[in-house]
């Protein structure tokens, strides 16, 4: 069977980095609080000229550079993202127009936080399928722009980001190997923005009742998190009768570093095959896996023929994993 095998990753995250102190001077908080009870100790926010889509193109653009492709070569655009240029058209369809790629499909994934997995796993059914040769996989966020900044709950922990995998049709052994993807709505007000949409349209009242901003109930959704994630994770490896002692990277959505050593601890893996960089980015939704697979890839930290574990969670809830050789 055809495998979709990554030929090039790239990210980009925005100049401006907001550090804890920062954030101290706008909420009620402390750079102590933050990182321990996070993990996180910067994050970059978009300045006011960027949307998701630019985030996106710049991820792209370097991850084609480095797979040696120019846009024309690509068949498919997927975007896994939460906080869209505009509710219509989707991002990716800017993507598809800014990076001057030919008129090809494109589509963007809505799965919350786990979109990376769930973009990913779109993706690479294309590839595996015979449809597409190359698929350009993204999730990008701004997730700044549906942050109540009065609100220390949430604000010390979204950020914005974007990160770009090429999937290409390869015979070999490397490549997407399978991917798991789960919701379960009963959790949705754990996690989620209520104005905008079609339940609570977008008027005076909703802008000035805060409902444009991400609401989150943190304590509740870190325990859901820490099991979700650690069952999926588990039951991948499972069922392609592998084991953890098998796994050379795990790559987890950086929501809170508490929450991967949590997954990590429950899943019996060592925290020094599990990639962190929480603490640069803080959470940036559907593009975190990519922001941290790019990172791994070029600093070395991923060699050919690793098998690669990679799992998130986020609103909905939603949650996956997915395992890959490098
Ligand atoms: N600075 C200082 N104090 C803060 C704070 C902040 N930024 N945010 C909350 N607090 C306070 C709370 O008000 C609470 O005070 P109280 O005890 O007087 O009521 C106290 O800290 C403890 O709050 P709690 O929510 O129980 O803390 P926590 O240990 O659960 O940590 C999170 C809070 C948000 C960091 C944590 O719950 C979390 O990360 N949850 C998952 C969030 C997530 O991953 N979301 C994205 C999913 S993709």
């Amino acid at each position: 069977m055809m495998r979709a095998r990554i030929i090039g990753v790239g990210a980009y995250a925005p100049k401006r980095i907001v550090t804890n102190a920062d954030l101290e001077k706008m909420v009620d908080t402390s750079d102590a609080w933050i990182f321990q009870r996070s993990g996180i100790r910067e994050r970059r926010v978009a300045d006011e000229s960027e949307a998701t889509s630019d985030l996106a193109v710049k991820a792209a653009q370097q991850a084609l550079e480095r797979a040696g492709l120019v846009p024309d070569d690509i068949d498919f655009i997927v975007v896994g993202t939460t906080t869209a240029d505009m509710q219509f058209p989707s991002t990716a369809n800017f993507v598809q127009h800014k990076l001057g790629c030919r008129r090809i499909g494109s589509v963007d994934v809505w799965a919350a936080c786990t979109a990376s997995i769930y973009s990913l796993a779109v993706g690479s059914q294309f590839v595996q399928t015979g449809k597409y040769r190359r698929v350009l996989c993204i999730g990008a966020e701004t997730l700044s722009r549906i942050t109540d900044w009065t609100d220390r709950g949430t604000c010390v922990l979204l950020a914005d980001a974007a990160g770009a995998a090429v999937l290409e049709a390869s015979e070999g052994e490397s490549g997407v190997i399978d991917a798991d993807l789960y919701s379960d709505a009963r959790h949705w007000e754990l996690l989620y923005m209520p104005g905008g949409g079609s339940r609570n349209p977008a008027s005076h009242e909703t802008v000035t009742a805060g409902m444009h901003y991400a609401k989150m109930k943190g304590n509740e959704l870190f325990k859901v998190a820490v099991r979700m994630f650690g069952e999926c994770a588990g039951a991948i490896l499972e069922r392609h009768g592998l084991g953890v002692r098998d796994v050379d990277l795990f790559i987890p959505h950086q929501a809170n570093l508490r929450i991967i050593e949590a997954a990590a601890k429950r899943l019996g893996m060592p925290m020094d095959r599990v990639f962190v960089n929480i603490d640069r980015y803080g959470n940036t939704g559907a593009a975190s896996i990519y922001v941290a697979l790019e990172e791994a890839a070029s600093t070395g930290r991923l060699k050919r023929g690793d098998l690669v574990l990679l799992a998130a969670f986020g609103g909905g809830v939603t949650w996956g994993a997915a395992l890959l050789r490098w």
